[in-house]
């Protein structure tokens, strides 16, 4: 059998600058992820033109400390080809890593793969390194790929070619917990410590359900509904008269006078994240019964979150399925991913090895499962 092959992976799509080393088969050699949400934080989302240049600045430094460590050192030379997310992202963002990466590959000789970004957090599942054994994934299966800027859910058959079922109409999973975290006064990006406050909530009994419509397609989703429940709600409670301002601003500007109470903020907490986690397993569960020798995949920042966790695990015990969901690290962005989904696309034969001094296309809409833009 010849060597599995080894891929340096680069991520910059949004705002987490990361590089890996990761082997086929998904062991992860090295990774380092630097993130720029604290800086993000300061304005309340991510400045494209501010999350480009710190990725400029942090991309080549990130390389440099892998592959000046040990580890790094002792297999640089081994190296067979480097992967990079070229889409969908922000293309600043996407352009420096894209830049970088086929700059290192050129000046080494080495071909280069493009990865898309979704794919990755799919393939996250298929990490595993020292300290994270993992089970190996089940293909055919259901992917449920719920990050900051999107949300989709996609049937991946044994040969790694996938289906888009269905996804959200609107807001991203965590982008609706990131803007009702923001009525709370929670800091960008809100999903973790939306949760957190939620877990403080005490009233769980008789909590009313926040609305999640449902759409013509079965697997869609839409959380607009949730969001401005969530909003009437902390208006009411912070009690801010009921002629409530409708514009995003207008709102969070009289949240900022007057804040919702910490009791009232938990319950709405709670509420919210019951209603987006309720809507997304119930998706997921649609799917799997209707594709029944499917595992269940899940991938994407809000697969960090602790009750959808627990409910994809008692979902997939219901219907009898692997659930493979990665450690909290590989969910949120990482380069170990797009080093996975690089393995992944190249021995499925999904995509060709590409030279470098060609250069590479980025696109900020590269959807799931398509090939890249040329
Ligand atoms: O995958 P990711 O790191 O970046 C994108 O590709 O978008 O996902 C980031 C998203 C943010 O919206 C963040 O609030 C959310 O994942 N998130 C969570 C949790 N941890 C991160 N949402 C809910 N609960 C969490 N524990
Ligand atoms: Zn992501």
């Amino acid at each position: 059998m010849s060597k599995p092959r080894l891929i340096l992976a680069v991520e910059s799509s949004c705002d987490e600058s990361a590089v890996a080393l990761v082997r086929e088969g998904g062991e992860v050699v090295v990774e380092r992820v630097a993130s720029q949400s604290q800086l993000h934080a300061t304005t309340g989302g991510v400045i494209p033109e501010v999350a480009a240049r710190e990725h400029h600045l942090w991309i080549p430094r990130l390389l440099d400390e892998i592959l000046n460590s040990p580890v790094g050192k002792a297999h640089v030379d081994a190296i067979d080809a480097v992967g990079v997310t070229t889409g969908p992202g922000l293309v600043g963002s996407l352009l420096v890593g894209a830049g970088v990466a086929a700059a290192w590959a050129w000046g080494r000789g080495l071909p280069i793969v493009p990865v898309n970004h979704l794919e990755g957090h799919f393939r996250a599942a298929w990490l595993h390194d020292a300290d994270f054994a993992g089970v190996a994934p089940q293909l055919p299966a259901i992917g449920l790929v719920v990050s900051g800027g999107h949300t989709l859910i996609v049937h991946v058959r044994s040969d790694g070619v996938s289906e888009r079922l269905g996804g959200t109409i609107d807001d991203a999973a965590g982008e609706a917990f990131d803007k009702i975290a923001r009525l709370l006064g929670l800091p960008y990006p809100g999903g973790a410590a939306l949760s957190a406050l939620a877990a403080t909530s005490t009233q769980r009994v008789g909590r009313s359900r926040l609305p999640v419509a449902r759409t013509g397609n079965e697997y869609d989703v839409s959380f607009s509904g949730v969001k401005t429940a969530a909003a009437r709600m902390a208006l009411a409670a912070a009690g801010v008269p009921s002629n409530e301002p409708g514009r995003a601003t207008a709102l969070q500007a009289a949240l900022r006078e007057r804040p919702v109470p910490p009791a009232a903020a938990a319950e709405i907490a709670a509420a919210a994240e019951e209603a987006i986690v309720t809507a997304l397993l119930e998706r997921v569960e649609s799917a799997l019964v209707a594709y029944p020798e499917t595992g269940l995949v899940v991938g994407g920042g809000v697969a960090a979150n602790g009750p959808l966790r627990r409910g994809l695990a008692a979902v997939a015990l219901r219907h009898q399925r692997l659930l493979s969901i990665p450690p909290v690290r590989w969910c949120t962005d990482n380069a170990a991913m797009i080093g996975a989904a690089a393995h992944a696309a190249l021995s499925e034969g999904r995509v060709a090895m590409q030279d470098p001094g060609r250069g590479l296309k980025v696109s900020a809409s590269w959807p799931f499962g398509v090939e890249a833009p040329t």
